[in-house]
């Protein structure tokens, strides 16, 4: 077994000799770290101590047997927190995409190139290297793949998959799975202007219940209840005193009962007792707006939570008398959960899980509908250095509570509960909302940058929960000064 292991890994060391005359930095290492494990195959004494880290010799059997081997290293030098790629088509590549066909064996060779703890996983395979603490300690895992798709190899030292240490398997050809559905992302400059001062008066509002098979991420799908359409449905805007006629259509052509409960009604069920509304229906009530708030309006359909996970929740704002104080800019963002019966990140169709819902287990998280909505160009927030930017922030859930907080700036008001009758906290950093709940924030934007919105249980981030808002503008060194540093992640 020894001098074939050693014939193997003197193959290795030619073969990276041979890729190119002067070999790079790259492949000096990894041939160094070959070359150390080499040695520690061959020694013939004392005896090694146990330990997880396989000896060439298994490596050299592991990498030999599979039908793909790639070797990674760790960043370094070569771009901070990172995985490179080492020889073939992936050398020099960082966070290489590798690629394998179903009922491959596949073997990865990860070696430690700065010296800093690392390893690497890939959930899906169960796959795990251990840590590697030491500079060119090195060592090789071995699976095998059958399912098509794309998934995650990272490091899971905290923090380090956040900052960049992450790439991409893929086995077979998964897009031929990837699936295409319409966007029912709400935009969060959508939204009806303030009323100010006006009389108070009847306002018809009509939405129009719609299950539509939406796009959840990219290549990813889900059936989507919703109200005309997006996710959250329409922002609905009045004053104190008027008189509401709301009138709910329930598409022809649906599969469900639906309903609204506005939380701005005083009267039975919030509306839901007189629109429970069949397939190709209509129904509707009237209510005069006593309070003036920002309101959670959603679906109450049995199973409700069921009907609000899968989009069925909005705003209704009652503005008090003579209006709120003018901003420069408002902005609309909902956050909610999302249960599927298939792992985050599965690309196609997936099925809503009742199980996972009642477990309260989300795969998803989501601001207005999709995973990682507005981090899109075309649906981040946009403003300039300089202005007073309004968010009307508010939980549909159907369960979790947000800590909703902007990275890099503080909110010089905030209404808790949103509580617009009260007078505001100021300089707040992050605000609690609850499901069923809302806030309304406001801060100036003083520098620019992109600024990122987030519900501060950061796991959620992981599961598509974030929004960007870009401030455009002048540098504002008396404010904040630097040097940006790479993988921040800002
Ligand atoms: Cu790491
Ligand atoms: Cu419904």
């Amino acid at each position: 077994m020894m001098p074939r292991a050693r014939f193997f890994l003197f193959i290795v060391v030619l073969a990276l000799a041979a890729c190119s005359p002067e070999p790079s930095a790259l492949e000096q290492q990894a041939a160094q770290a070959t070359a150390s494990a080499l040695q520690t195959a061959s020694a013939p004494t004392p005896a090694p101590a146990p330990t997880a880290t396989p000896t060439g010799a298994e490596v050299a059997l592991a990498v030999e047997e599979a039908d793909v081997a790639y070797t990674l290293v760790t960043g370094g030098d070569y771009g901070g927190l990172v995985f490179v790629g080492v020889g073939g088509e992936i050398d020099g590549v960082i966070n290489p995409t590798l690629t394998a066909n179903p009922g491959d064996t596949v073997s990865i060779t990860l070696i430690n190139g700065d010296g800093v703890e690392h390893d690497l996983a890939i959930d899906e395979f169960g796959v795990s290297t251990g840590s590697l603490t030491e500079l060119n300690q090195q060592t090789t895992v071995t699976f095998t793949v059958e399912q098509e798709g794309e998934y995650v190899y990272y490091c899971t030292i905290p923090g380090h998959r956040q900052a960049g240490m992450w790439g991409t398997l893929r086995v077979g050809n998964p897009q031929s799975q990837a699936a295409v559905g319409e966007n029912i992302v709400h935009h969060p400059a959508d939204l009806p202007p303030p009323i100010g001062e006006r009389e108070p008066q009847m306002v018809r509002v009509t939405l129009t219940t719609q299950e539509i098979e939406g796009q959840l991420a990219d290549g990813t799908t889900l059936t989507y209840f919703t109200f005309n359409g997006t996710v959250p449905g329409p922002f609905i805007r009045v004053r104190v005193g008027d008189t509401v006629e709301l009138h709910l259509r329930n598409a022809t052509g649906n599969t469900f009962i639906h309903s609204i409960d506005l939380h701005a009604v005083t009267g039975p069920g919030g509306g839901a007792v007189f629109t429970q509304t069949n397939p190709g229906e209509e129904t509707f009530f009237t209510f005069k707006a006593l309070n003036p708030g920002l309101y959670v309006y959603h679906c109450a359909t049995p199973s409700v939570a069921h009907h609000i996970a899968n989009g069925m929740y909005g705003l209704i704002l009652v503005e008090p008398e003579g209006g709120l104080p003018p901003v420069d800019r408002e902005f609309y963002v909902m956050q909610g959960e999302i249960y599927t019966v298939q792992p985050f990140g599965t690309l196609g169709h997936l099925d809503f899980s009742m199980e996972k819902m009642l477990a309260e287990a989300p795969e998803y998280f989501v601001f207005n509908g999709a995973a990682g909505a507005l981090t899109r160009e075309e649906n981040a927030l946009r403003a300039k250095v300089g202005e007073t930017v309004r968010i009307f922030f508010g939980v549909g859930g159907p369960n979790f509570t947000s800590s909703f907080h902007v990275i890099g700036e503080i909110f010089d008001r905030a209404y808790p509960f949103a509580s617009l009758t009260s007078p505001p906290l100021t300089d707040v950093q992050t605000i609690s909302v609850p499901p069923g709940g809302a806030t309304m924030v406001e801060f100036k934007l003083e520098v620019p940058g992109r600024y990122i919105l987030v519900d501060h249980a950061l796991s959620r981030l992981e599961r598509g929960l974030a929004g960007y808002l870009y401030a455009e503008g002048e540098e504002n060194p008396e404010v904040f000064s630097g040097q940006m540093t790479e993988g921040s992640g800002h």
